[in-house]
Order: C-alpha cells, then sequence, then structure tokens
C-alpha cells in the first residue's frame, strides 16, 4: 500500500503525519524548535534548525515503512528567507509575527499608496508580511541585502533542501506582496520598488504540483524516500483549510495554533473594501480570505506555562468549567496585533481584576479574548456579506473542549472538529496524494477521507452574555490604543 508523508513547518515544531493510501495515521512525529526574539518584536528563527527537525523526523520513520510515494509540505507564512550564491542563509529567518518592520510598512500604506498596493497583490501591507521585511533588510543591514541570490519562504527551503528546486507556489506567494494577484506573476513592479530582480524569486507552481524527487545525498541516507515525489505544498493555513476539507464556496476554517486565523474559502478573488480581510490563493487553485490574530493558542501557553508555570492543561480546564469572568477582560495582543487593527505597538492586558479575581476566572478570560479577536474578524466577513453558519476547528487549541463550546457561542457558528487536530500536516498528506496522481480531485479526497468527530453548537443562555461581553471587549482597545504606544 502507497504511503504518503505530509509535513508541516509549524512556528513551535515541524511535525509530521505518515498515512497511508486510505488515510490510516501510521505515525507522528514532532520536532520542537525555539523562535529567537532578541529584542521586543523580533521573531526569528534559523532556516538550519528547521532542516535539523526535518533530518530528525526522517531518523525517526527510517527502518519503519520501506517506500514513501510522495511527501508535501506545509509552511507557515511570510517568512523571509534569504540564500546567497553559494546557498548559504544568509540571517535568520524574519518570521510572520515579527513586528520590526513598521516604518516600511507605513511607507507602503501611506507614500506607495495601499490602493495601489492593494490592486496588485490584493492586499496592504502588515509587518509581518515579507515585503514590508525585506525593505527593513534593505536599509538597516545593507550587506545583507546585497549578498542576496534568492529570496524564499519557509517551506520552500525544505523543498529547496530536498531537491534544489528553487520554486514556490501561489498560495504561500500571495502572502508575500510580491505577487501580482491578478495575473498569478510576480509583479515587476513590486519587485522594483524592493529593488531586486524577479529571478531573486522562486519560480511559481500550483501547491499540488509535484517539483521532482528527493537528491540522492538525501536518498543515500534514507533509502525509503529514494522514488518519492515532492509535491510542493503551501501556505499552512491554506493547507490546513484542504485538511479540514474547507475548499468549496462559504466554508469556513478556523485555525487556534501560535496564530488565529478565520478562513473562509472562495471561488473567485475578493478584495475586501480597506482590505479589512486578507485576500490570498488558495491551495486548490481557487481563494480564501482571512483575518489573523498574532497570540491565539500561544495566548494560553503564555498565560499557563509562563505565568502559572504549570503544564496542567487539563486541571486548568477543569477548573474554568465553573468559572465565570463578568467584568473581565484579557486582550490577546502579545506580539502586536494584525486583524483587524493592524498595530505593531498592540499589547496584552487583564481588564477588571479584583481582589476576589480567580486563577481560572483569569484562565477563562484568555480563553474568551481570543475568542473575541476571532470574532472581529467574523464580523468583518459578516459585513463583507459572507453568510457563515458554521466552521471547522483545527490546531492545538481545537484539543480543548470547552475552548470549543465558548468559540461555537461566542461566534454564534456551529463549530465542528475532526479526528485529529493536525489541519495542516493531514493537508499536506492530501497535496501528497493529489499531487502524486492517486487522486485527481480534492472533492474526493473530503468524501472519502474527512469526517467530523465533535459538533458544538451556541449555548443559548450564554449567547446575550458574551454578546454584550462582546460590545465591551470592543471598547478597549480604542481606548488603549495611544497608550500602548508610550515607553518609559
Ligand atoms: C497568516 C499568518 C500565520 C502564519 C502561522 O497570515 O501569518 O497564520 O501562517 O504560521
Amino acid at each position: 500500500m502507497k504511503k504518503f508523508i505530509g509535513i508541516d513547518l509549524g512556528t513551535s515544531a515541524l511535525k509530521a503525519l505518515v498515512c497511508d493510501e486510505n488515510n490510516k495515521a501510521l505515525f507522528t512525529i514532532e520536532e520542537k524548535y525555539e523562535v529567537i526574539s532578541n529584542f521586543n518584536h523580533y521573531s526569528e528563527q534559523n532556516p538550519n534548525d528547521w532542516i535539523i527537525a526535518l533530518d530528525n523526523v526522517f531518523k525517526k520513520i527510517n527502518g519503519k515503512v520501506d517506500e514513501i510515494e510522495a511527501i508535501s509540505f506545509s509552511g507557515q507564512m511570510h517568512g523571509l528567507v534569504i540564500l546567497d550564491k553559494n546557498d548559504i542563509v544568509i540571517r535568520n529567518c524574519i518570521l510572520w509575527n515579527d513586528n520590526r518592520a513598521v516604518d516600511e510598512t507605513n511607507y507602503l500604506n501611506e507614500i506607495f499608496d495601499k490602493n495601489k498596493l492593494s490592486s496588485i497583490t490584493g492586499n496592504m501591507a502588515y509587518a509581518g508580511f515579507t515585503l514590508p521585511k525585506l525593505l527593513w533588510v534593505k536599509k538597516q543591514e545593507s550587506i545583507n541585502f546585497s549578498k542576496i541570490d534568492k529570496i524564499m519562504l519557509p517551506k520552500d527551503y525544505l523543498v529547496y533542501y530536498l531537491t534544489k528546486k528553487f520554486v514556490t507556489d501561489y498560495s504561500d506567494a500571495s502572502g508575500t506582496l510580491f505577487l501580482d494577484i491578478n495575473t498569478k506573476k510576480w509583479s515587476e513592479e513590486i519587485c522594483k520598488l524592493a529593488g531586486i530582480s524577479t529571478d531573486k524569486l522562486p519560480k511559481l507552481v500550483d501547491s499540488f504540483s509535484c517539483v521532482g524527487n528527493i537528491s540522492q545525498n538525501i536518498t543515500s541516507k534514507y533509502s525509503f524516500l529514494k522514488n518519492t515525489k515532492v509535491i510542493v505544498g503551501g501556505a499552512d493555513n491554506a493547507i490546513a483549510a484542504i485538511g479540514t476539507g474547507t475548499i468549496n464556496e462559504g466554508e469556513c476554517n478556523i485555525s487556534l495554533g501560535t496564530s488565529g486565523t478565520i478562513l473562509f474559502s472562495n471561488d473567485n478573488l475578493i478584495i475586501p473594501e480597506k482590505n479589512s480581510l486578507h485576500s490570498f490563493c488558495h491551495a486548490n487553485g481557487k481563494y480564501y480570505l482571512m483575518g489573523c490574530i498574532l497570540s491565539a493558542a500561544s495566548s494560553r501557553k503564555w498565560w499557563l506555562e509562563e505565568i502559572i508555570k504549570s503544564n496542567d492543561y487539563y486541571s486548568d480546564e477543569k477548573a474554568m468549567n465553573n468559572a465565570r469572568t463578568n467584568n473581565l477582560y484579557f486582550l490577546p495582543y502579545l506580539s502586536g496585533e494584525r486583524s483587524p487593527h493592524n498595530d505593531s505597538y498592540a499589547k496584552g492586558a487583564f481588564i477588571g481584576l479584583t481582589s476576589t479575581t480567580k486563577r481560572e476566572e483569569m484562565s477563562l478570560a484568555v480563553i474568551e479574548g481570543v475568542s473575541f479577536a476571532l470574532k472581529d474578524s467574523l464580523e468583518i466577513a459578516r459585513l463583507n456579506g459572507k453568510k457563515i453558519n458554521s466552521a471547522t476547528l483545527c490546531g492545538g487549541g481545537s484539543k480543548s473542549k470547552l475552548w470549543c463550546q465558548k468559540l461555537a457561542t461566542i461566534l454564534g457558528l456551529k463549530i465542528r472538529t475532526l479526528d485529529n487536530e493536525q489541519g495542516p500536516s493531514q493537508g499536506a498528506v492530501y497535496m501528497a496524494m493529489l499531487g502524486s496522481g492517486i487522486f485527481t480531485n480534492l472533492n474526493t479526497i473530503k468524501q472519502k477521507f474527512v469526517f467530523y468527530s465533535d459538533e458544538y453548537i451556541p449555548n443559548e443562555e450564554e449567547r446575550d452574555y458574551y454578546l454584550k461581553k462582546y460590545d465591551n471587549y470592543k471598547k478597549l482597545y480604542p481606548l488603549l490604543k495611544d497608550f500602548f504606544k508610550t515607553e518609559i
């Protein structure tokens, strides 16, 4: 029976899922790595740490399977990976949640003009997107900039390592601000603005394209990869959506990972007014709209692991079941915020603490705050005419039944979870199956393999309470916006 590997190159770890052609999960492997944050608002990783993680995954698979038919990838979006002409990584990758490129973002939106940028790329600029970060390198690290021979996205670096093919797919390319989303070609105008030629950017292909086989220097170590086809894959949000079957017009997927995203699948390209949601290419050749918050499950992790110094999510959740937060609010802007505020200076906050506030109330406020932040994007989608009644949920946060239920009530959506929370690596397995030709379309894969395990419907008794609470939550950011910029 044919076997497939789906790799999710995430922010906290590289996760691998190995499945057979009936989609039976044979094993999952997770290799963790660190985010390097030497300065406030900086978020970097060394691409070679990803290669070490990938190699460790191969070591763990070695001996367990004879042959892998195809491998594919889901990768954290927007990361700036730059190589010199000897293919040496010039500097650490600047990640999607890095907030240093504030001046460059303002320049793009205000001087170059966000309407012009949007007419080319479908999006306005955000500090975490690739173009502003390249402009930052150009200005602050001119020697590094002058050495650039290749610019790629995180998962493309893995594909390059395996095949020496310098390629990317449209879903990841559309998150760079270099892609002309109308023609699906690299924009000459944007490249000129950035001071690079288009040949520094990878060749553009579909996410399900087979780019070749794995190079001999790797297959000599791992014979199970000898005839393995490499399917390029795509941006983690697009691939997660493939994993949860979010591929048709009107379908919605929510991911509670390090970031939190709410994604609306579209058949056609839509660019919302004021770019209030991101507009990207989907991995199925179509499009999606998305809101992205920078700290979702990572807010929960920060609160429990960093502040409470506990790993006991189970007991914390149990205690939360009886908690009520009334006037306690949490703003989840621990790494600044993308949707909807586009504010690198935004900060996290607990508001409404009293001498009787209990730990479990603070834990619950964190979950509510992240859910409210996602609701901001859902409300924008509704204002743009989207009629959404239900969503699938993936990512680490979906393991919490309490969070799933609160999210259903706060968003007013029916929330469905899948058997596993592996949206992105499962989606990458599907891309490997599609790209290697054992299936010819994603809807067939969806009908055969995508099954929901649990369903959560809004709790009517709490609905009014959370509507009022959300109204109050919305007032907090405007009140604090200027204060967030103050420093001592
Ligand atoms: C989306 C975004 C994040 C990363 C997380 O625009 O920046 O969701 O893709 O890996």
